[in-house]
């Protein structure tokens, strides 16, 4: 069996794993190892999931402040692609937890395409983390393999660490799927198997709202980009207007039985 480890990220060599990884999931690191070594010294965090000794999957944090209050700003989270869907990402986020509390931070806040899926699940529905902004084309056009070529869109999310939503979240709490609610877009697949929206309604107003997001959004990106650019926009429209009109994002439902295998997010207006 192989030895995992999740822990704090100290020195230079583990640093330069950090840039390897970066460069295998984005093409180029972003972050190089002297400022991951700067950050880990002065009030940042490095974790890492060693596997036997080897770094495959880090989360690099910088001390910020958000809403005026002191926040980690976990600017960088990667898994090598062989490693996903483990629980790595968790468990590291978990140790940043553990960490971040230790030293009297509430909030870890971080950026992340609303597009991805896997990452909605564990952000918003595992995490418990809220998004709290939508910032269109937040990085610019930057040369990530994950975007290509697309507008950079993120949420940004507020992860706040010390409160019940979160401490529920992470014992497994989980709000079922109600497929009664209003959807904001309808679906059908396309000749290649991906989803492509045939109506969006922009004119509603319940309390609570479905908004459907493709489940393999890095699929549609390598094999049919121009449907990749609509998705795009089309959830930015959609998200932009809903936020203006008080809505935010209370959950999101990974694919599974209840949902048909595809992926919602649950927009919310308070009563
Ligand atoms: C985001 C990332 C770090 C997550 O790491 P990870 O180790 O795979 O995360 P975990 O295994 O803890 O959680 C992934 C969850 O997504 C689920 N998942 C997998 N594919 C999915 C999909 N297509 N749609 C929805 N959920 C999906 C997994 O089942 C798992 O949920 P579960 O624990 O309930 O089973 C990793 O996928 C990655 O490196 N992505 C590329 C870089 C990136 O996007 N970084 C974050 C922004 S900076």
């Amino acid at each position: 069996m192989p030895r995992v480890e999740v822990r704090l990220l100290k020195n230079l060599d583990e640093f330069h794993q950090c840039e390897r990884i970066q460069t295998l999931t984005w093409g180029a690191p972003g972050v190089t190892s002297e400022a991951m070594t700067a950050a880990a010294k002065y009030g940042g965090v490095l974790i890492g999931t060693l596997v036997d000794s080897k770094v495959v999957g880090f989360i690099f944090a910088f001390l910020a402040q958000y809403h005026g209050h002191l926040a980690h700003w976990s600017h960088m989270m990667a898994v090598e692609a062989k490693y996903r869907d483990r629980g790595f990402g968790f468990n590291m986020k978990m140790v940043h937890r553990q960490v971040a509390i230790e030293r009297g931070i509430k909030s870890i806040c971080w950026t992340f395409d609303p597009l991805q899926s896997r990452n909605a699940r564990l952000n918003i529905s595992r995490l418990g983390a809220i998004p709290e902004e939508y910032v269109a084309d937040c990085y610019g056009r930057f040369p990530s393999l994950l975007e290509n070529g697309l507008p950079s869109d993120r949420w940004v999310l507020n992860w706040k660490i010390s409160t019940t939503r979160v401490a529920l979240r992470l014992k497994g709490d989980a709000r079922p799927f109600d497929q009664g609610l209003p959807r904001v877009n309808e679906t059908k697949l396309n000749f290649q198997g991906f989803p492509q929206n045939r109506s969006i309604k922009l004119d509603l107003a319940h309390h609570n709202l479905l908004v459907e997001t493709p489940v393999q959004t890095d699929a549609m990106r390598t094999k049919a980009i121009p449907l990749a650019r609509r998705w795009r926009l089309e959830a930015r429209r959609i998200f932009q207007h809903y936020l203006a009109k008080g809505y935010h994002v209370d959950d999101f439902f990974p694919p599974q039985s209840s949902t048909g295998g595809r992926c919602f997010y649950l927009l919310r207006r308070q009563a």
